[in-house]
């Protein structure tokens, strides 16, 4: 049996994802033959389940200190020449409703399905072709073309571009493949971790399993930085946006440092024992019943605030500002909305996403060392990413 002729394209994609797509849409309209390559049976899967359903596309805050990587200066060039305003253009250009739902967190009012039609709709006006669910047998490299190999069909192009995102949530077709190929081309790949991911707890502080499904408006500080945000009690440790934030710059033996009443001023339960010395601890807490019961417990301050020593107060007051938490790990890849770490930007070109040491391949979006904070950044990073590249491919 002869195996079909090797198709020829100006370039292959791999992975249809986020940055996959928006890459290709723009090189395809810049009149490039382009063809995406995805394992999943469809592409945009994560695009699909983001949000609630709803896709936080973009932020309005979006800045490069909101990510994370060992250069912090990468991702400048790309998110300043493709901003949260120009993915706001395309969407309004499509009628797409959206909403603002808090921090700059814009969201579709509809369905996330409508960003993925949006994405195949902008590929369609560039004649991209697109082949799903046929895993990436092989990648060859010479001559200065690149072929892939998928299902029973081999392609080559003089550009190839990772696309193919990070190893969160596997059971959606998410691999760590970017930074084995990667690899296979001599490129640096920081270690990958899950983050945005929720906390485990042990030890004595599984005792806050207790509280599972309380929530309460926080401070959450890991490293040098802190979100304000709510953190909510779980079955195996701790969630909610502050600490999911905090997870992508806690490292594993540190602690998660939280201000549990971040709006008292200094000398609250000094002024609450004057105002009202009848009342206990717990209630002056004014925290939710079940979380201000296990504080109070953990505070050991029994009775009256009248009854109860100014420093002993003083100290209570430093420690729920100051509430020291040690995971003892995160949930995993299985539950990381990302990945941090990944393709390092210093084999990179921040202008064009391009490999220094290898002309014609390029790496784009979450298969990267740039990390979004939670709220529509990692999108950004995917559509600020996906058209540098497409502009130069
Ligand atoms: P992405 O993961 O989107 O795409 C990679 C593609 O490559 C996939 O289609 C995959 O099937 C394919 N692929 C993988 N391995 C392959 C292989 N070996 N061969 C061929 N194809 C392969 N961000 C945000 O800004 N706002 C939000 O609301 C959310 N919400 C959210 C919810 C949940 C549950 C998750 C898990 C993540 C988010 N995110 C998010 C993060 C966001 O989804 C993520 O940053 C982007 O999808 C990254 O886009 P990429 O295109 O880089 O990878």
């Amino acid at each position: 049996m002869t195996s079909p002729p090797t198709q020829t394209y100006d370039a292959i994609i791999l992975g249809g994802g986020a940055a996959g797509l928006f890459a290709a849409a723009t090189a395809g309209q810049r009149g490039r033959k382009v063809l995406v390559v995805d394992h999943a049976p469809r592409v945009g899967q994560k695009i699909l389940i983001s949000g609630g359903g709803r896709c936080n596309f973009t932020n309005i805050h979006t800045a490069p200190d909101r990510y994370i990587s060992a250069n912090p200066h990468f991702a400048k060039s790309a998110l300043g020449r493709y901003t949260a305003a120009d993915f706001l253009e395309l969407i309004d250009a499509y009628r797409i409703a959206w909403h603002e739902k808090t921090l700059g967190q814009l969201f579709c009012d509809g369905s996330a399905g409508q960003i993925v039609d949006m994405l195949l709709d902008e590929c369609a006006k560039g004649d991209v072709a697109i082949a799903t669910g046929h895993p990436v047998r092989d990648v060859g490299h010479a001559d200065g073309r690149f072929s892939v190999t998928f299902g029973n069909r081999t392609a080559s192009a003089p550009a190839l571009v990772i696309a193919t995102g990070g190893p969160s949530i596997p059971k959606l077709g998410a691999s760590d493949f970017a930074y084995v190929l990667a690899r296979r081309f001599g490129l640096k790949v920081v270690e990958p971790r899950p983050a945005l991911v929720p906390l485990t707890l042990g030890g004595d502080e599984m005792l806050f399993r207790g509280i599972a499904g309380v929530s309460t408006d926080v401070v959450a500080r890991a490293g040098k930085a802190a979100f304000r945000e709510a953190a909510l009690f779980t079955h195996r440790g701790l969630s909610g946006p502050a600490i999911l934030q905090a997870s992508s710059y806690w490292r594993l033996g540190e602690a998660v440092a939280i201000d549990l009443l971040p709006d008292r001023p200094a000398g609250w339960l000094r002024t609450a024992k004057r105002d009202q010395p009848r009342v206990g601890v717990k209630r002056a807490l004014g925290l939710p019943e079940r979380l201000a019961d296990a504080l109070a417990e953990r505070l050991a301050l029994a009775g009256e605030l009248a009854n109860i020593p100014d420093r002993a107060l003083e100290a209570a007051e430093r420690q729920l500002a100051d509430w020291r938490f040690h995971p003892n790990g995160t949930e995993g890849f299985a539950k990381a909305e990302v990945t941090v770490g990944g393709i390092a930007t210093d084999g990179l070109s921040q202008k064009t996403m391009e490999a220094k040491t290898v002309p014609g391949l390029y790496a784009i979006g979450e298969a990267v060392d740039v990390t979004g904070w939670l709220g529509g950044y990692n999108f950004q990073w995917a559509w600020a990413s996906g058209r540098a590249c497409g502009e130069a491919i």
